[in-house]
């Protein structure tokens, strides 16, 4: 993909839990030949455990610092033609919204509440969700994170209803308008 101007080509996916972010990086992958960085298994090959390992030993805490020194590594390497799917809590932090917006082609994969209860249901891997009502949590965790998403953005996609084949083609082509002026930025 052509790169222009001063915004890597990365195309780079944000999203709450259960919204395809691994599954539709790995499509990407596949259609376009980018190496894939995948936040989440990138932290857990370091750390040498699974995230949950990481809450419930040392912290919510020391899992942001991790995932946010993570990304101030991704974007000091300042490599071109990478997707990067990341966890669905990097946004939580100013900084790392603005790190992500420098690093490329910013996507939010979302889907209502009711779908991502469903996917995320029988997983046993997201800590936050390990609780009595995931419902509730997840209506919360939303409602505090929507519009960190929004902000940090420059494509929003409800993957609700499709293959995480259409959602690739679908990226792929607004991400070649985007690399060709960047300065159009948003395109919701
Ligand atoms: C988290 C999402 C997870 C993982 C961690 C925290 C979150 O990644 O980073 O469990 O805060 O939403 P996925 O979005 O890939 O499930």
């Amino acid at each position: 993909m052509q790169q222009t101007g001063s915004v890597p080509n990365n195309i780079i996916l944000i999203g709450f839990m259960g919204c395809g972010k691994s599954t539709v990086g790995r499509e990407l992958h596949r259609l376009l030949g980018y190496p894939l960085v995948d936040m989440d298994a990138l932290i857990e090959e370091r750390a040498g455990m699974p995230i949950t390992r990481i809450f419930a030993d040392d912290g919510e805490t020391k899992f942001r610092d991790m995932e946010s020194s993570l990304l101030e590594e991704l974007a000091q390497a300042r490599q071109s033609g990478h997707i990067i799917a990341t966890g669905g809590g990097v946004v939580g932090r100013p900084q790392n919204r603005e790190l992500l917006q420098r690093l490329g082609y910013v996507v939010w994969l979302c889907a209502p509440a009711s779908v991502i209860l469903n996917r995320t249901r029988n997983s046993g891997e997201r800590p936050l969700l390990l609780t009595e009502d995931p419902a509730t949590r997840i209506h919360k965790l939303l409602a505090e994170r929507e519009p960190w998403y929004a902000e940090t953005a420059h494509l929003k996609v409800d993957t609700a209803g499709l293959s995480s084949r259409e959602i690739a083609a679908g990226i792929l082509e607004s991400a070649r308008y985007f690399f060709a002026d960047p300065t159009q930025c948003k395109q919701r």
